[in-house]
């Protein structure tokens, strides 16, 4: 298709109360403005695409770079109008279609505007917009139109009269232009007398005034023209897209109890009959198997759990994996570079950071293994804790296959335990402990039989 795409992607949103660019806020685990270039790129190669830019230009394309499009500063913005025109110089000589999009239009779908484009096509207008009803259509600009669906003008709604006021078709922003016939008129808008801006809305009574024609394509769900101007708005918007991706897991065979307390980002994958319980977060590229469980509250960040992994309520990981039958949780916290071997157990108040946790290996309760090396079929008292740092470096800890580390053990790394050895309860382990020994490193216990009843003789007990 030789259509090149504009997005407008500019403006501050003062509606948004923010010192953050609007298009940068995020809804359903991107920047409004990714969603935008997502839709326009399965229609349009990236070198057919220009994102306008202005506040905080840098930050909006150092983000949307690696998806190939280019950039026009518009700078300061005085308005969708003027934010056009300062793409004639990279649009103006190619020929075909010119596709305007906004950037704070998060739900806009691909298919949408091909079928803007067929429309717009066919009819051989000179421009064709995509039109809504909406119930309250207050913020947006007001079609008029005829009954064959001619559009006359596009009032703002500050712009409106009483009458025009009560019009509940609204212009969604999205607009196909004939390239050609554009770049001929758009010098033609004028200020806003009231805000000063320059309306690209202005265009449609301009092109009818020379006598071209202007079509509307209606649409009749709203939901997908959604223009986020607020908070409120933004908040709406993730919630549809946080739908859209639960829906699309459900529908692949996961089941997601209380869906609308999940949050699954969009680089996500999960396998069949895996369990999704209430409250869970999935994040960045977090990739889960079949046949997992993925307790409440738990946060799951840009991780690997393979196929049945049971993760209990309220854990946290983070770039880390968990190999197939590893069970984590409930309250366990894997730290990035965290691995828990093949049905490895990782318990309650456990944190695991850059370790490996070998194959049935436990480590059930209250513990910290940092820069660790841990074998098969080890266990990991409770309390255990590898003293990784020495308030300079980092020193590594390796425990050798079918070890037992006794209950409220203190290794001091760097440190070597071999294979199939025993650290006695409370030991403070500061030597390298040979595969088979017993290694015990803590005061000997002494009775002092019948002290208590001396003690007593010695200074009677007193009551108050
Ligand atoms: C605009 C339309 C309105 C339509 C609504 C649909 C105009 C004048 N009005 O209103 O008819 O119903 O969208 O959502 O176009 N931008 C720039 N440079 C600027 C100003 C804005 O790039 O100088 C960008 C913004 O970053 C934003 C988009 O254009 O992504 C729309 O701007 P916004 O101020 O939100 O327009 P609306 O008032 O919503
Ligand atoms: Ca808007």
């Amino acid at each position: 298709m030789s259509t090149s795409i504009a997005i407008l992607a500019a403006g501050l949103g003062t509606r948004m109360r923010s010192k953050r660019a609007k298009v940068l806020h995020r809804a359903g685990g991107l920047a409004l403005v990714e969603h935008v270039v997502a839709a326009a790129r399965e229609i349009a190669a990236a070198e057919r695409i220009v994102v306008v830019t202005g506040h905080q230009s840098a930050d909006v394309e150092a983000l949307l770079r690696p998806t190939g499009v280019s950039f026009v500063r518009q700078d300061p913005p005085l308005g969708t109008g003027h934010a056009l025109a300062c793409c004639r110089e990279k649009l103006e000589t190619s020929s075909g279609m010119l596709m305007v999009l906004y950037g704070d239009t998060p739900l806009l779908s691909a298919a949408t505007l091909q079928r803007l484009f067929e429309t717009q096509e066919r009819a051989g207008a000179a421009a064709t917009l995509i039109t809504t009803a909406l119930d309250d259509p207050s913020g947006y600009g007001r079609v008029i139109a005829d009954q064959h669906g001619n559009v006359e003008a596009i009032v703002e709604h500050k712009d409106c009269n009483a009458q025009q006021r009560e019009v509940r078709t609204i212009n969604s922003g999205i607009y196909c232009f004939r390239a050609e016939l554009l770049w001929r008129h758009l010098s033609e808008v004028k200020p806003n007398p009231l805000s000063g801006e320059f309306y690209l809305t202005d265009m449609a009574a301009i092109l009818r005034g020379h006598g071209h024609g202007v079509r509307a394509l209606h649409i009749n769900d709203p939901a997908e023209l959604l223009g986020i101007n607020t908070r409120v708005e933004l908040a709406e918007a993730d919630r549809i897209l946080r739908q859209r991706k639960t829906n699309e897991l459900m529908l692949a065979g996961v089941t997601i109890e209380r869906p609308e307390t999940v949050t699954v980002d969009p680089g996500v994958t999960a396998g069949m009959d895996t369990v999704i319980e209430p409250g869970v977060r999935l994040l960045g590229n977090t990739k889960i198997g079949e046949d997992c469980r993925i307790g409440a509250g738990a946060v799951i960040e840009s991780s690997v759990l393979e196929d049945g992994v049971v993760i209990g309520p309220y854990t946290v990981i983070t770039n880390s994996r968990l190999d197939a039958g590893a069970n984590a949780g409930p309250f366990s916290r894997m730290r990035p570079g965290a691995h828990a071997g093949p049905n490895s157990h990782i318990g309650n108040f456990v944190e695991l950071k850059n370790t490996y946790l070998g194959a049935g290996s436990k480590s059930q309760h209250l513990a910290y293994l940092g820069d660790s090396k841990i074998g098969a079929g080890v266990n990991i008292g409770a309390g255990t804790i590898t003293c990784n740092y020495d308030g300079q470096k980092k020193h590594p800890t390796t425990i050798g296959d079918g070890a037992f580390v006794g209950s409220n053990s203190t290794l001091v790394a760097p440190l070597e335990i071999g294979a199939e050895s025993y650290i006695g309860a409370g030991s403070v382990v500061t030597e390298n402990v040979p595969p088979g020994a017993l290694a015990v490193g803590r005061g000997r216990q002494a009775n002092k039989p019948g002290w208590v009843e001396k003690r007593k003789k010695k200074s009677p007990a007193t009551t108050d």
